[in-house]
């Protein structure tokens, strides 16, 4: 039966129901009396749907000029006839949206009950087949069935990077950190499990079964699957709201708030991982580098009481009642080894308290700094370009870590030598012959004896494009510890290494030889000379002409891997306002 025929055969009651299409309300303080009439007729008809028919009466506006109130009159047939098919349509809707929820419900109670019913299966494994063998991912050399051929039986342990149940199989793509591997569940009860039901990414898990080739036509990594006859989930990740792809986003920028917060979530992704293990690659490298250019390596305090780079990034603590830092540079440390040791390098962490946030500012960062005995300055602008080369070189040179550049910075190309250097002087001059000139923090034109400031610095090497040795810094903007070039006494042997896309990677000079002008270094910096005792001292014990340099391995990887900042190029970045995860 229509729902208006329904509604109008209603048995009717004596009740009478007031609408007022002009004061009226249809909300809450509406209740249909005279005195709280509804707004419309629709409304007035919902509010009694199931019970008898009152009498509804609307209101009738006297006439323009008449002296009489208002009256209250039975609405007009085509006014009711709409009223009546605005209902209908809401109970349609309301009839469509209870089907659809019952129906919600039923496949949930199906679900439930299969998640029952899966809890009864257990797989265990077959005692006839041949035990498996256990191997890491990026293990290659395993025999791979085919038609004719049984391949090695495995046992696999890794997460899901995806699972895709389709009606003859469930796959799996694992990933367990050295490689990727696609894992066919076939159809029955494998796929039935309550483990198999709640497969989620990052689900734990080891599988066993028979290496096989990919049927032709079909692709997956090394062109292999794993065909699973058991498996044993380790540790299940969730697969509701709480999932890890809820979390982190592939779209999201990794320096975005939310993806720092979940960092250690952010880490499990493709390229997040590659930008760590490219970054143990240059870090080995260094390594291997300094080794075949026969320096030693040494591992110089973090806890010390002396600045190197200006006391205003200085960390301080209370250390046992004395005041005491987080070490700026180890350089000073290096400086006291080198008449034993020779050449030396340390890969330490250096702490910036830092107050700006900017792409390539770390509160705690990795330096690798090198210092050299007996050297000229343009031994070491030599040696930094060799290094630099040879590191790029070697980084290349493995197969691997050749493969995460590519990944994260497709376009990479060594840089070609020599590498340009510009005398800071000159620098400023480029930057003001610039159209329109390139301005200062002050927004003037450069003038010299300014910093150089970051922004100014990018465009610089934006524009030129290549890799930058900008020397000859002067003494005023440097630090305490800079040797003056003997020709031109306003400025230091100096210099700041810029890469396009991220600014100075690395900053190095030539060493202050002499006893009595580093007192006055210090004086003049304001530093107090009793805690530097033992630097001082070298300029006593046979001092030399020595010089080093502090490389900042993050803004290395930024360069190299193409990262927007150098919060992506360590684990779990530190700066200002941020010292977690
Ligand atoms: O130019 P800087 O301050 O030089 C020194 O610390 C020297 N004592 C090093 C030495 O001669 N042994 O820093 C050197 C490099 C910079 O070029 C930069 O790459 C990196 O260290 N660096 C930072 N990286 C990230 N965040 C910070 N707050 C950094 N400060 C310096």
């Amino acid at each position: 039966m229509a729902d208006t025929q329904k509604l109008a055969e209603r048995p009717k009651s004596d009740a009478k129901v007031y609408i007022d299409a002009a004061v009226g309300k249809d909300d809450e303080s509406a209740d249909g009396s005279e005195a709280k009439p509804f707004q419309s007729l629709y409304h007035a008809l919902l509010q009694h749907l199931d019970k008898p028919a009152p009498t509804y009466l609307t209101r009738v506006a006297p006439k323009e000029g008449s002296a009489d109130g208002p009256t209250w009159e039975e609405p007009a047939k085509t006014a009711m006839k709409k009223a009546v098919g605005r209902v209908d349509i809401y109970k349609k809707k309301q009839a469509k949206e209870q089907q659809a929820a019952n129906k919600d419900e039923e496949e949930r109670q199906r679900r439930v009950q299969n998640l029952e019913d899966s809890k009864k299966i257990v797989l265990t494994e077959d005692p006839s087949l041949p035990p498996a063998v256990r191997i890491k991912l990026n293990n290659k050399s395993i025999e791979l069935g085919d038609q004719t051929k049984k391949g090695t039986r495995v046992k696999v342990y890794g997460r899901i990077l995806n699972v895709r149940a389709q009606k003859n199989a469930t796959f799996i793509d694992l990933k367990d950190g050295y490689g990727t591997l696609q894992c066919v569940l076939p159809a029955g009860n494998l796929t039935k499990t309550y483990d198999a039901l709640l497969f989620a990414q990052e689900t734990a898990l080891v599988l066993h079964g028979e290496m096989k080739q990919v049927p032709p036509a079909q692709k997956a990594p090394d062109n292999r699957e794993l065909h699973v006859d058991y498996y044993k989930v380790l540790g299940a990740a969730p697969s509701d709201l709480d999932a890890i792809s809820n979390k982190v986003s592939r779209q999201s920028d990794p320096w975005n708030v939310e993806m720092l917060d979940n960092r250690h979530l952010v880490l499990r992704g493709e390229n997040a991982s590659a930008v760590m293990k490219l970054r143990e690659a240059v870090e080995l490298a260094f390594v291997d580098t300094y080794r075949d250019m026969d320096f030693h390596k040494v591992s110089p305090p973090a806890m010390v009481q002396t600045q190197v780079e200006g006391g205003s990034t200085l960390f301080k603590y209370d250390y046992y009642g004395e005041e005491a830092y987080l070490t700026q540079s180890s350089q000073l440390y290096l400086e006291t080894v080198i008449q034993s040791l020779g050449n030396v390098y340390a890969i330490e962490k250096s702490f910036r308290a830092e107050k700006s946030l900017t792409r390539r500012h770390l509160s705690e960062f990795t330096h690798v700094e090198a210092e050299m005995d007996f050297i000229e300055f343009e031994d070491l602008l030599e040696h930094l370009e060799e290094i630099i080369s040879r590191i790029v070189d070697r980084v290349l040179a493995d197969p691997r870590s050749a493969e995460y550049v590519k990944l994260l910075n497709p376009g990479f190309q060594k840089p070609t030598r020599p590498f340009m250097r510009m005398k800071y002087a000159d620098a400023i001059d480029w930057l003001n012959q610039q159209e329109p000139p390139i301005l200062n923090e002050e927004g003037n034109p450069h003038a010299f004896g300014d910093d150089i400031a970051e922004a100014a610095e990018r465009r610089m090497t934006d524009i030129i494009n290549r890799p930058i040795f900008l020397t000859h810094f002067p003494v005023e903007i440097k630090a305490f510890y800079m040797k003056k070039d003997p020709n031109d006494l306003r400025v230091t042997e100096s210099v700041d290494v810029l890469m396009p896309g991220v600014g100075e990677i690395v900053g190095g000079s030539m060493r202050m030889e002499g006893y009595e002008e580093l007192i006055e270094a210090y004086k003049k910096n304001g530093i107090g000379h009793e805690p530097y005792y033992w630097y001082t001292d070298l300029r006593k014990f046979g001092t030399s002409p020595h010089g080093g340099y502090g490389l900042g391995l993050e803004r290395f990887l930024a360069w190299i891997a193409n990262r927007h900042t150098v919060r992506e190029a360590c684990l779990y970045p530190r700066f200002m306002g941020r010292c977690k995860p």
